[in-house]
């Protein structure tokens, strides 16, 4: 594994991902993609059919799976790291915080119904997770970097910057 990536949804895991691993050569993998084919269904679906807590589960699985397979760049779901076992875990490789502010987040996923956790009042909610989980996010980073107003490719350069 060369590098993992965490954040809050929308922060461009997945692009900056994609960008870092063509920059690296090596392969791109996402838990969340991961869960959608193990499952056959949406992770909205999951959600609703079955409650945050099974997917919580779901994920925990998901991750360890494609941290103990995966060579390359790897992006895990933004709630990944509520895990205290999945933040234990992250501590073995070089971790990659992408982060964005409160109003950065509203603007950028807007009123997203494919985000469960965001279907109700979007900046509310954004402050809330992200006053639960800023230090989570920290506490398992060998770097942060800011995206606020960067480009993919900008932020892609500022990780390689910061390896
Ligand atoms: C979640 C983030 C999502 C997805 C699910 C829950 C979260 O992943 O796993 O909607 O709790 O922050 P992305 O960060 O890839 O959007």
């Amino acid at each position: 594994m060369q590098i993992v990536l965490v954040g809050p949804m929308g922060v461009g895991k997945s692009t900056v991902g994609r960008l870092l691993a063509e920059r690296l050569d090596c392969a791109y993998r996402d838990t969340d993609d991961d869960i959608v084919a193990e499952q056959g269904r949406t992770i909205a679906d999951i959600f609703v059919d079955e409650g945050e807590p099974a997917f919580r589960a779901v994920e925990k699985q998901a991750v360890q799976r494609a941290l103990a397979e995966h060579d390359g760049v790897l992006a895990l779901g933004g709630g990944s790291i509520l895990d205290e076992d999945t933040r234990e875990l992250l501590a073995g490789y070089r971790v990659v915080y992408l982060s964005m502010d409160v109003e950065e987040a509203v603007q950028r996923t807007g009123l997203n119904a494919a985000r469960p956790l965001l279907a109700v009042n979007p900046r509310r909610q954004w402050r809330e997770l992200m006053e639960a989980r800023r230090h989570l996010y920290t506490e398992v980073a060998d770097a942060v970097v800011a995206t606020d107003g960067r480009t993919p490719e900008e932020v892609t350069q500022a990780v390689l910057d910061a390896l």
